[in-house]
């Protein structure tokens, strides 16, 4: 049997940049990205080296990395702080007066706060944690809306070398119960309520729900957002705007060692127990502002736009640490794409001139279900350059952005990487490389990535396998927060050295990597090891579909049938017809070996709150089985109720 993932959508459509963008780019031609790629894997830490020097370090490194592995220490002897490099290395010219967060709430509130503003919120919050017992090193959680608060929030505990924990504040109160005590954290900084697709959100209350059972926590700073009525527990809450009162903007930046603990995130994917993700501080930044600097190719006039939210590693580095750190502007949204109509996303594009937009392909398929006439309405000819991040993106998710969004003229850096990478790993160089739908193209400096099979042989071209990393990078996770022994057997423990990532991919012709899918959910039918992602890209190259999940059916002949959940864009209608001609439309793609035994019309599909689908669970439901494992990131629990009740 192939021990490989074969992999047979083959996507010829080839888009290069155009003169003008590779012109005034930082990387402008290929030869330019293979000439320092090829330097940089000769010689990391020289490359590392370079991109850390144009931080701002309170001591300079003696060596530049300590590799023990699966063990690295980055910058080691270094003093830094990441707070001071996002903010006060601003301050002395011309940024000083720019505008570092533009921000607007669901409720349609808007706030600039330059670098100057930002600095000063940073510092009182700095002196309010202080004031309120955080000292460095502490665990602080940190629980609020997308609003300027939560990056204020980040940039405070960084100032001080506490540590902060974000959760996603659409997770329950038993989630952040069990990330209080995994972490050990003392404090946490909460909003009454925050708003989303109109309604209020009652975060202190999660917060209050916690706390009941949990020890350890002994201050709660909440700042208030809604205004809604919420207990206030004394002795252990107080208001934000009152604790201002008591301190100054004056918090000189803690020089902190460059291996301090910048956070723990924590990351489930789509299976598993949550795993509390550790970052460092000097490495991290490192690559945080390397990857912002060239990948999104940042200029003084930008505004970004990454719309992830800052409860995940794409908010960490790419809302807060990245483009601060690089000194551009980015713009921050509260609430829902939809709200109140689904045009939200481009009229704020329009109304503040956003020039990146950086969003998951599980958004883009929504708003290709919603349909074009949203973004007609208004003028995205602000836009020079969109980003993907998050999974793998279906080629005709990839036109349409590019056509309906980018009107044709921006390239698309599709990029890949996960919460333990800390940054983007895989992506195309905007100015450079030449772009093909679906394909997180080429390395970024210093990665050495490669496909390898299950004995860690690398393969050949167009052969799937694993993906794998083999040198340690700067902003690559320390360790999984209290669990060492997983860390190593998790990442580390299939290949000496190596770092596995969990995905399978292939590279083609061109060593273009194509991610297909996370290696436990890849189909196993008949012999031939197929990724989801290239089933589901064929099925969503049809028109009439939005979305696709394909799951693997214990099936005595094949070994596995292949059962597809479909949902429709606006207008299209479920019948057996079109089942059937799916099925073709698919046989048609990619070959008959991958046509769906079985395809399943479902309103909604199963994710996770930051839009993956939840493979596992659908293979649990076409198993017959009773769901099992963590759901605690499940986003909407009623989309499970109603696939089991169709399979009943
Ligand atoms: O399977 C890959 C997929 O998302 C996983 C990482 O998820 P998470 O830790 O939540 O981080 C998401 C934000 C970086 C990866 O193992 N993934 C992420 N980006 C891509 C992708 N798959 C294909 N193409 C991508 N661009």
């Amino acid at each position: 049997m192939s021990k490989t993932i074969e992999s047979l959508l083959v996507e010829k459509r080839v888009f290069k940049p155009s003169r003008e963008f590779s012109k005034a780019a930082r990387i402008g031609s290929m030869a330019e990205y293979r000439k320092i790629y090829e330097a940089s894997i000769r010689n990391p830490e020289k490359f590392w080296a370079a991109e850390a020097s144009e931080l701002v370090w309170q001591k300079r490194w003696s060596k530049v990395l300590d590799w023990k592995a699966p063990f690295a220490k980055w910058f080691v002897g270094g003093k830094i702080n990441a707070s001071e490099n996002c903010l006060d290395r601003h301050l002395s010219g011309p940024r000083r007066n720019k505008a570092a967060l533009i921000w607007e709430g669901e409720p349609g509130e808007r706030r600039t706060l330059t670098f100057h503003q930002l600095h000063r919120e940073v510092c009182v919050f700095a002196n309010i944690l202080k004031r309120n017992g955080a000292k460095k090193g502490d665990r602080v959680l940190i629980y609020l809306p997308m609003i300027p608060e939560a990056v204020v929030a980040m940039l405070a505990c960084a100032r001080i070398g506490a540590v902060h924990t974000v959760v996603f504040a659409g997770f329950s109160s038993d989630s952040i119960r069990d990330r209080i005590q995994d972490s050990g954290a003392t404090l946490v900084v909460t909003a009454d309520g925050g708003y989303r697709r109109g309604q209020v959100v009652t975060l202190k209350q999660n917060v209050d729900q916690a706390l009941e059972g949990a020890r350890g926590v002994k201050k709660v700073i909440v700042f208030r957002r809604t205004n809604q009525d919420i207990h206030i527990k004394p002795g252990r809450d107080v208001w934000w705007h009152r604790e201002a009162e008591y301190v100054t903007a004056d918090c000189p930046a803690e020089p902190l060692d460059s291996e301090h603990p910048l956070f723990i995130l924590y990351t489930s994917g789509s299976t598993g127990k949550p795993k509390g993700i550790l970052h460092t501080t000097g490495g991290y930044l490192t690559s945080c502002y390397a990857t912002s600097k060239y990948i999104f190719d940042l200029r003084e006039e930008d505004v970004f736009w990454c719309t992830a939210d800052v409860g995940w590693v794409t908010g960490h580095s790419y809302v807060t640490y990245g483009p601060l750190a690089a000194g551009a502007t980015c713009m921050m949204y509260e609430g829902a794409p939809n709200w109140p109509q689904p045009d939200r996303f481009w009229k704020i594009i329009a109304d503040y001139g956003v020039t990146i937009l950086y969003t998951a392909p599980t958004a883009i398929r929504a708003f290709i279900k919603w349909g074009k006439e949203w973004p007609a309405k208004h003028d995205l000819s602000s836009l020079r350059l969109l980003g993907s991040v998050g999974e793998p993106i279906n080629p005709e998710a990839w036109i349409w952005y590019h056509e309906t969004i980018g009107g044709g003229r921006c390239p698309i850096v599709d990029t890949w990487w996960q919460t333990e990478t800390g940054v983007i790993m895989i992506s195309p160089f905007p100015g450079a490389t030449p772009l093909k739908p679906g394909s997180a193209t080429l390395p970024f400096f210093g990665v050495d990535a490669a496909i390898v099979d299950d004995h860690g042989r690398e393969v050949g071209a167009d052969q799937g396998g694993k993906l794998i990393i083999r040198k340690p990078w700067p902003g690559m996770l320390r360790t999984i927060y209290g669990d060492k022994a997983r860390y190593r057997k998790q990442y580390w423990g299939e290949f000496k050295g190596v770092y596995v990532a969990g995905d399978g991919a292939r590279r083609d012709k061109d060593g273009y990597f194509w991610v297909v899918g996370r290696i436990d959910d890849v189909l196993n039918v008949a012999g031939h090891r197929l990724g989801t992602a290239e089933v589901e890209s064929a099925l969503v190259s049809h028109e009439t579909v939005a979305e696709a999940a394909v799951v693997g059916r214990p099936d005595e002949l094949k070994g596995q049938a292949v059962v597809a959940f479909v949902t429709l864009r606006e207008g299209a209608k479920a019948s057996k017809e079109l089942a059937d001609k799916l099925r073709k439309h698919v046989g048609t793609v990619i070959g008959p070996i991958a046509k769906p035994d079985d395809i399943r019309f479902a309103e909604a599909l199963p994710k996770t709150r930051s839009g993956k689908i939840m493979r596992r669970l659908l293979k649990q439901i076409v198993e017959g089985a009773n769901i099992t494992g963590d759901t605690t990131t499940l986003e909407d629990f009623r989309v499970l109720a109603e696939l089991r009740s169709r399979d009943d």
